[in-house]
């Protein structure tokens, strides 16, 4: 697949990248894009196996939450519930570098993998006009992390994406070099007040002089020097036993492709692919929940490609349990 230039000045082929990008996602597949902090690997975030493809095109070994792109405040007020606070820092900084963390609102149809089972989710209306073009063709709220393979640096030029994920299957909309050339701060709130969880595109300062001194997150976001103090994630009530053969008598069985005769289970993937199986994750795992399961036996699940991921994100749930 080729890369597309997103050249206004060339409004034919400026629009028919926006359009061929829009198409790819709405058909659920990966485009990457410019915007001014980095470039995205943007999925329909309302699509869980899109979501799914993401982490596997990047190898992320972990399934973290993503950020959320629209296009405007009024869509994100589709997906999101604001408080004063952020009412204040989006009407400041929106379209921009600046990353709001807020509680889902309640019919929002964003998918579960984009905030990886967590009841809030990360939103940004970025400034680029390509991104911005982009999001209003698809009409529908994307999710994107930096277009990298996990570990390596953001990327800030098209070619940067094609040499670290390749282009032959990927659409890439070339804008040219992102103006920011850093990663968008990312803010969410504590009982109102406005907590620094990541730093980034828009100064500290600049934040604060909108809603005052920052407060210190209760969660640490991004340090791996201090991995007990991670992001925390959605943890079932029920209590987890991994790579099970078969459920015991009280267990619900999380399957993975066979289910034992008269287990009473829930289906990762029947056809054992599991970018299917990490779509369903999270919402599997509250299923459980609100089914009142108080054991739950997980079936083994590869430990290669998405398999990695979809097995952190079980241990690390099971590890919480003590
Ligand atoms: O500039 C950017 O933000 C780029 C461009 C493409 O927009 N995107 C980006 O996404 O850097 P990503 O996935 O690499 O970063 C997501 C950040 C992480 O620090 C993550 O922990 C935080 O956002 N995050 C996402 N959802 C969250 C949530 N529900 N609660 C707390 N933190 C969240
Ligand atoms: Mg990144």
């Amino acid at each position: 697949m080729p890369l597309l230039s997103l050249d206004p000045a060339a409004p034919t082929a400026y629009r028919t990248a926006i359009e061929r990008g829009a198409d790819e996602l709405s058909a659920g597949r990966l485009v990457a894009f410019p915007t001014e902090t980095v470039y995205g690997l943007g999925a329909d975030a309302t699509n869980g196996q899109a979501l799914a493809g993401i982490f596997e095109r990047k190898g992320r070994p972990r399934l973290n939450p993503l950020i959320v792109h629209v296009p405007d405040k009024a869509a994100a007020q589709r997906i999101v519930l604001f408080n004063p606070a952020a009412e204040a820092l989006a009407d400041r900084f929106w379209p921009g570098g600046l990353t709001l963390v807020l509680p889902r609102a309640g019919d929002c149809p964003v998918h579960d993998l984009a905030s990886a089972g967590l009841p809030t989710l990360a939103v940004r209306v970025p400034s680029h006009t390509g991104a911005h073009d982009l999001l209003r063709a698809t009409g529908r709220p994307v999710a994107a992390p930096s277009a990298n393979r996990s570990g390596e640096p953001s990327p800030t030029r098209a070619s940067h994406v094609a040499d670290s994920l390749g282009s032959d299957d990927l659409l890439i909309l070339d804008g040219g070099p992102c103006q920011d050339g850093l990663e968008s701060t990312v803010v969410g709130f504590e009982d109102g007040r406005a907590v620094l969880l990541r730093a980034g595109a828009v100064a500290r300062q600049d934040i604060e002089a909108v809603v005052g001194p920052l407060g210190q997150a209760s969660d640490a976001h991004d340090r791996p020097s201090s991995p007990g103090r991670l992001l925390r994630h959605y943890a079932p009530a029920a209590r987890l036993r991994l790579e099970a053969q078969a459920p015991e008598a009280g267990e619900l069985y999380l399957a993975f492709g066979p289910v034992p005769q008269g287990a009473e289970a829930l289906q990762l993937s029947a056809d054992r692919d599991v970018r299917e199986a990490a779509a369903n994750l999270f919402a599997l795992l509250r299923e459980a929940d609100k089914r009142g399961a108080v054991r739950l036996a997980v079936a083994p699940i590869p430990h290669d490609g998405l398999g990695e991921a979809i097995n952190d994100r079980l241990a690390r749930a099971a590890a919480a349990q003590g």
